[in-house]
This record gives structure tokens, C-alpha cells and sequence, in this order.
């Protein structure tokens, strides 16, 4: 009985670990590319997740060229994940970086 108990339990805690974690893949991948209305957007739904609450660096208020936002999303750079045309699209990229290199820094 108390094996079964124990055997019951494990099974039950790793049943709830999968269903969490998989219930928050879903979250992350379910918005497809195609559905972000602008940079901002995009910036809000998915970098400011790192880049506002300091697991990232900063990045509004800096100047940052465009272009070398577009190729750090599309190739990652160390800790910072890559972000597949399936996810950000072309044009939500070029939008996106724009807004990056042009937004004021969160503190002004
Ligand atoms: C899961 C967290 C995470 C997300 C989401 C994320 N980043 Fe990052 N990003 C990082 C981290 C961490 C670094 C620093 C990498 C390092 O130096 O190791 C970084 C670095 C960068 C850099 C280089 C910054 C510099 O100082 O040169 C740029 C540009 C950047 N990210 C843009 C973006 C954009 C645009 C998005 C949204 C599409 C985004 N990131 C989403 C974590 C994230």
C-alpha cells in the first residue's frame, strides 16, 4: 500500500511537471509570425520578457543600428536565443528593429 502510495505520488508529480511545462511551450510558441501589429508590439510580446527586467541587457535609449538587431535575433548571440522567420517574420523584424534602435530608454 504505502509502495503503491509513493509510486502514486511520483507518477502524479511528474504528470503535473509535464502538463505545466508543456502548457508554457504552448504559451511561448502559439503566437505564430504574421500576428504582431508593429515593432513595438513584437518588442513587448517577446523582448521585453529579457530586456526590461535585467536577464538581458538594455536596449531602448542606446541608438542601436537596425541591422545589427535583426542579425542578433535571427542568429542568437551567447544567452540571447535566435528567433526563426517562423516566429518573427521579415517585415515584423525590420519593424522591430527600427523600434529598437529608435525607442527612448525606459528611465527618460
Ligand atoms: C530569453 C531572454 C531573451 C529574450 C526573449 C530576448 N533576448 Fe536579447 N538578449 C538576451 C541576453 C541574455 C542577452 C545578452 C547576451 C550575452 O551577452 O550573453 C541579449 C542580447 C541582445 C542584444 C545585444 C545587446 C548588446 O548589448 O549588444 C540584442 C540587440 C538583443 N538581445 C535583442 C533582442 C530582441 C530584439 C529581442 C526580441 C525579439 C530579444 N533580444 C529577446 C536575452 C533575451
Amino acid at each position: 500500500m504505502k509502495l503503491f502510495h509513493s509510486i502514486f505520488f511520483k507518477s502524479l508529480f511528474i504528470y503535473i511537471t509535464v502538463s505545466i511545462l508543456s502548457l508554457f511551450s504552448t504559451v511561448l510558441y502559439a503566437d505564430a509570425a504574421g500576428q504582431w501589429r508593429n515593432g513595438t508590439h513584437v518588442y513587448i510580446k517577446i523582448c521585453s520578457y529579457c530586456h526590461d527586467t535585467g536577464i538581458g541587457p538594455e536596449l531602448k535609449g542606446r541608438n542601436l543600428p537596425p541591422e545589427y538587431v535583426s542579425n542578433i535575433v535571427r542568429k542568437g548571440f551567447r544567452a540571447m536565443p535566435a528567433f526563426r522567420a517562423t516566429e518573427i517574420d521579415k517585415e515584423e523584424l525590420q519593424m522591430l528593429s527600427i523600434h529598437v534602435g529608435t525607442a527612448a530608454a525606459n528611465n527618460q
